[in-house]
């Protein structure tokens, strides 16, 4: 399987710093055998894409979206309106948007519904609290969480990407340690297997939370890892075209 390495902007870089950053790490010396992608704000997609051409490196892509594809939904974007930029994905659940926007895991698996049928790849985020590992509940909460946001969602290796990102790991200088990562994704694996047969074995699962340019060849050597969700770390183009080298060494 194809390690895939994205990253994830969060809010940052307006259209201006957004082509900026395209055009700065079109420069950068990439492994072939990677996978990348970067997920930028939506004001940026139009200047992102215009800076990439049709460029295959990196695979643009979303950070959110609504599940209509129009209609009374004011301030919302839409698969078909994303369609547009030729995307490859969205991310879609990620905790901060949970936390700060109550998305809930029903509206995840509408979002991830409506990114499949625009044909575009979903990246299902889910992931434990502190609180939540605290009391050891690690793998009842994400099992919970694929199960209500993969409902009605097609699972295969071409059309779903699942990011583990523990909450308490993301932004705070604390990774999972691989060996947990590890333990986390084979049963987020076992429970795609177990939903979607053999087709469910090809869906990557990507770990994120305080990756950078040192610890990411760690986790991407890692039994059910199949590449990592980077925030922070991808902000500077250099650096995350370092990070890139790093993850898979030619
Ligand atoms: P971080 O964020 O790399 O800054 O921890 C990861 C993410 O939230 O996707």
């Amino acid at each position: 399987m194809r390690k895939l390495v994205i990253a994830n902007w969060k809010m940052h870089y307006g259209p201006v710093k957004a082509g900026a950053w395209i055009r700065a790490f079109r420069r950068e010396r990439l492994p072939k055998d990677l996978d990348i992608g970067v997920a930028v704000p939506h004001v940026s997609l139009a200047a992102a894409r215009a800076s990439l051409g049709r460029a295959g490196v990196p695979l643009l892509g979303a950070q959110d979206v609504f599940w209509a594809n129009d209609g009374a939904f004011t301030g919302e974007i839409s698969p078909a309106m994303l369609k547009e930029f030729t995307l490859s994905f969205c991310l879609v659940g990620h905790s901060e948007r949970r936390i700060n926007l109550g998305e809930t895991d029903e509206m995840v698996s509408k979002k991830a519904v409506a990114l499949q049928k625009a044909g575009i790849q979903p990246v299902v985020c889910v992931g434990e609290t502190e609180a939540q590992k605290k009391k050891g509940e690690t793998l009842k909460v994400v099992r919970a969480q694929l199960a209500a946001c993969l409902a009605g969602v097609k699972g295969d290796g071409a059309s779903l990407v699942i990011a583990y990102e523990p909450v308490w790991a993301i932004g705070s200088g604390r990774p999972c340690s691989p060996l947990d990562a590890k333990n986390v994704h084979e049963a987020i694996r076992e429970a795609l297997v177990k939903k979607y047969g053999k087709p469910g074995s090809d869906i990557r699962i990507i770990y994120g939370g305080s990756v950078d340019a040192r610890n990411v060849a760690e986790y991407v050597s890692t039994t059910h890892v199949d590449g990592v969700l980077v925030g922070s770390a991808s902000l500077d183009p250099r650096a995350f075209g370092m990070l890139c080298r790093a993850a898979l060494p030619a």
